[in-house]
């Protein structure tokens, strides 16, 4: 005759067998299992037994828990699967599925990338000020004089509180000065803004990558080499590049710099691609003046600073023959560039 826990046990298993949802398993596990279960009691009860009877009681308890834990975790992953397969019943993997739209990068941030990338391996970080700008930043503090033609009302964006938007990104370079000591060697891709007439070439809003590098003993050759690997690794090793003198306040001496190069539509025509120069004495002067301090002693320190139009790169690059695309939003554009 089958021992009481034994037929408890076996019960125990039909039922558990016999279970469809989580929550009656459950239900079945505290009433076997539970503190105060049926197979739990007999746990209670051993202390009450003879000696020759709790070894063999002791045994089947033993058993009866190990059986129906198993059972009960067996069931419960049983349930589990089941569920799962509920779910993804009537799916039919064979549908097709959502198409989803990939973006791409605008071909002048693609431009802006690449170009950032290759300042970042010469050691530029990279530096960014506002839009929105005062006068000082974009003009005084840049040695610009108050009569300078590029203050002008018809060549800037002038604010009613007097502020305006940057006519150029060389506001960066005063920006960075205020707040960090050399030396310095940073660049700072971003929008400028012009009263230009807009048209294939010219547009009110557009792009520049600004380069400041301020250090002891930075001479023209710095400079140089610096724009030169710079075009050539952006157009080629064929690549010609040109210093044209030129004036601008903040630089002195100052260039401009032209490119030719096989890879580039026209050929054999110099494109004018970047300003630069030497940072002018009075720009340090002007900076140390308005952080109070001498950080920037035009003594000790020297540096070179550059503009590059971003746009009109972009154009060459990718032999685009209108600016006003760039703006336009025009996905049969822009998709080419994806
Ligand atoms: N800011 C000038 C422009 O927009 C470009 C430029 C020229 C920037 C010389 C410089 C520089 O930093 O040194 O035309």
């Amino acid at each position: 005759m089958p021992h009481p826990l034994e037929e408890l046990r076996d019960s125990a298993l039909r039922d558990i067998a016999e279970t469809q949802d989580e929550q009656a398993l459950e239900n079945l596990r505290v009433r076997y299992l539970g503190r105060s279960g049926s197979i739990s009691a007999w746990g209670e009860q051993m202390k009450t037994l003879g000696k020759e009877e709790r070894p063999v009681v002791g045994k089947l308890l033993h058993e009866a828990r190990n059986a129906v834990t198993a059972a009960l975790a067996q069931t419960s992953e049983r349930l589990r699967a089941a569920k799962e397969a509920g779910a993804l019943a009537g799916l039919d993997v064979s549908l097709p599925g959502t198409a989803y739209e990939a973006g791409a990068l605008h071909p002048l941030t693609q431009m802006l990338d690449r170009a950032i990338q290759i300042f970042r391996r010469m050691g530029f970080a990279l530096a960014e000020g506002p839009d929105l700008e005062t006068e000082w930043h974009c003009f005084d503090a840049l040695n610009t004089a108050p009569d300078h033609p590029a203050r002008n009302e018809q060549d800037t964006f002038y604010l009613a509180d007097g502020r305006l938007l940057r006519t150029h990104t060389s506001t960066v370079q005063i920006r960075t000065m205020e707040t960090a000591a050399p030396p310095l060697r940073v660049i700072a891709p971003g929008a400028a803004y012009r009263r230009d007439e807009v048209d294939a070439t010219h547009s009110a809003q557009f792009h520049q990558i600004e380069g400041l590098y301020v250090d002891e003993d930075v001479s023209v050759a710095d400079l140089k080499g610096t724009l030169e690997f710079f075009l050539r690794e952006l157009f080629g090793e064929d690549t010609a590049v040109r210093f044209r003198p030129h004036y601008f306040p903040f630089t002195e001496p100052s260039f401009e710099i032209d490119v030719k190069s096989k890879a580039l539509k026209g050929g054999e025509q110099w494109i004018e691609v970047c300003g630069c120069g030497m940072v002018h004495p009075a720009v340090f002067e002007e900076v140390n003046r308005a952080r109070s301090d001498l950080a920037f002693d035009p003594e000790k320190w020297t540096g070179f600073a550059f503009g590059l139009g971003m746009d009109r790169l972009a154009l060459i690059l990718f032999d685009i023959p209108d600016l006003r695309l760039f703006a336009q939003n025009d996905l049969r554009f822009l998709r080419q560039f994806a």
